[in-house]
């Protein structure tokens, strides 16, 4: 799918299919021709709602009122409606809601490329998305005079974020099979090989010398040895220095703690924070950003076996702290601990996140389509909040509590990987993690817990069924913006 800006009016351009955007109820506006049909086909404009006159080649789609967010997820729905057609080429006004903001045209890629994303690796019969061409045209609907430079670059941005999105999700449905530690660590290789990014992986010998003997543990019944990954975005005079810490685990069968049949089925998901690391340092290359950044991985699959880790076992973590381990399904935060203790070992960051698909009670907590955000300090939680706003992602704070973190407690050894209370899981696992952060990151670090938005099954807005690619367009917005 291309995409091109002009400054030629939207009647003289030529194009297979006319998309207007409907803002107003009432179809005052001149950009909408067909007042009486639509009215006689029922056709609301309510948010997303949509409306193909085939005789006329136009489809129209309704918004609430022009912001970022309404234009990205009307336009996903748009473009996911023509994949029975023909059509190839589509035009467009732009429709902005400030003279100098060019947010809108950036939504509006996005909304193009991440809604004709479909996922079809393991189907016979591949997907039909038959747009080919996107043109843009400056004509604004408000009539404000836009800049075409920067309209380009909007342009640029948004194809960079919605692709590596996208780049994320695919990696996240990619099955089991086809996806283990290992091959992580070629993707990571080869996106470095391509971006310019620096790589480096750890394999088991190197981890057992890191001392990273959680991880080892997590993994030590899978026929699929660990990977740790460290991938570097290294410009000349940075402004800030960003590492990134994601949750790999290319399965999670719950250990011996063996999950339900029900509840293993998507578990092939919970690699989605290290797989929005890889799609985050692919577009951070791409857009070649003035920040450090660092992405860090802990791959690793939780099977079950004669040589598995188990309840009752006692870990040490690689800041020398003891885990009693009493569940060995909560052991993404068993990999987390070693990962984030080798990042912040190996950087001295501004920022530190983590993303992770940590727990079900955040799920529980906040519902499918919101991360919970946690942490001691609220610049980075309030930065990452703020930038999932103009992405189009949401995100929450839950915040820590002492009586909570009591829970935790151990009789036998420094710290329990579950705690003693059914309730507040996603904050426990948040405190857990707090215990692997040192003095000097505790005010930077975010965890960011993806299990709501990570994977889906079914559509919503502009993200598919099933991986959604969650945490990489609100951190590209946040580096962008540490970028300014
Ligand atoms: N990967 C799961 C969390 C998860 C659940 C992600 C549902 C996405 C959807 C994690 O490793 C896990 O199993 N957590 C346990 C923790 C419990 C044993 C304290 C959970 O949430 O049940
Ligand atoms: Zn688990
Ligand atoms: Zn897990």
């Amino acid at each position: 799918m291309n995409f091109e800006v002009t400054n030629n009016l939207i009647n003289e351009i030529e194009a297979d299919l006319e998309l207007i955007i409907i803002v107003d109820k009432n179809f005052k506006h001149r950009f909408v021709q067909d007042k009486k049909l639509l009215n006689k086909a029922g056709f609301s404009a309510g948010q997303d709602e949509n409306y193909l006159f085939i005789d006329k080649n136009r489809l129209y789609v309704g918004i609430d009122k022009i912001s970022s967010v309404n234009v990205r997820t009307a336009v996903a729905i748009a473009i996911k409606s023509l994949s029975p057609t023909e059509y190839k080429t589509v035009k467009v006004a732009s429709y902005m809601n400030h003279p100098k903001c060019t947010a809108v045209i950036r939504a509006m890629v996005e909304g193009f490329k991440l809604g004709a994303y479909s996922f079809d690796k393991y189907k016979s019969e591949k997907a039909k998305q038959p747009i080919e061409k996107i043109i843009i045209s400056l004509e604004d609907y408000n009539e404000y005079e836009l800049n075409i430079e920067k309209c380009v670059i909007a342009l640029d941005n948004g194809e960079i974020t919605a692709e590596a999105t996208n780049f994320t999700r695919d990696i996240v449905n990619t099955t089991p099979e086809d996806c283990f530690p290992d091959t992580l660590a070629n993707i990571a290789e080869e996106l470095a090989k391509n971006n310019g990014l620096e790589c480096k992986i750890l394999k088991p010998k190197q981890l057992r010398e890191e001392k990273m003997e959680t991880l080892l543990a997590v993994a030590r019944a899978s026929r699929h040895k660990p990977r740790v990954i460290h991938l570097t975005h290294k410009p000349k005079n940075p402004k800030a220095v960003v590492s990134l810490v994601g949750k790999g685990l290319t399965y999670d069968s719950g250990g011996l703690s063996l999950k339900p049949g029900d509840y293993m089925v998507t578990m092939k998901s919970d690699k989605s924070g290290g797989s929005a690391v890889l799609g985050i340092m692919k577009a951070v290359a791409e857009m070649n950003l003035p920040i450090e950044v660092h992405g860090f991985i802990g791959a690793v699959e939780n099977m079950i076996g004669g040589d598995a880790y188990k309840p009752d076992d006692v870990l040490v973590a690689k800041n020398g702290k003891t885990i009693e381990v009493r569940n060995t399904d909560a052991e993404g935060r068993l990999v987390l601990a070693d990962t984030l203790c080798y990042a912040q070992q190996e950087v001295q960051a501004d920022y530190l996140f983590d993303f992770a698909t940590l727990t079900g009670a955040s799920v529980v907590g906040v519902g499918h389509y919101t991360s919970s955000v946690m942490g001691n300090s609220d610049n980075p939680k309030d930065a990452y909040i703020e930038a999932s706003k103009t992405a189009g992602e949401f995100a929450t704070k839950l915040d820590f509590n002492r009586y909570l973190k009591k829970s935790l407690g151990s009789e036998i050894a420094d710290i329990c990987n579950i705690s003693n209370t059914r309730y507040g899981g996603a904050i426990t696992a948040g405190q857990f993690l707090e215990e692997f952060i040192d003095d000097n990151h505790k005010d930077k670090w975010a965890h960011i817990d993806i299990a709501g938005p990570a994977f889906v099954e079914h559509t919503w807005g502009e993200n598919p069924h099933g991986a959604s690619g969650a945490g990489v367009r609100t951190t590209l917005r946040l580096l962008e913006k540490l970028a300014k």
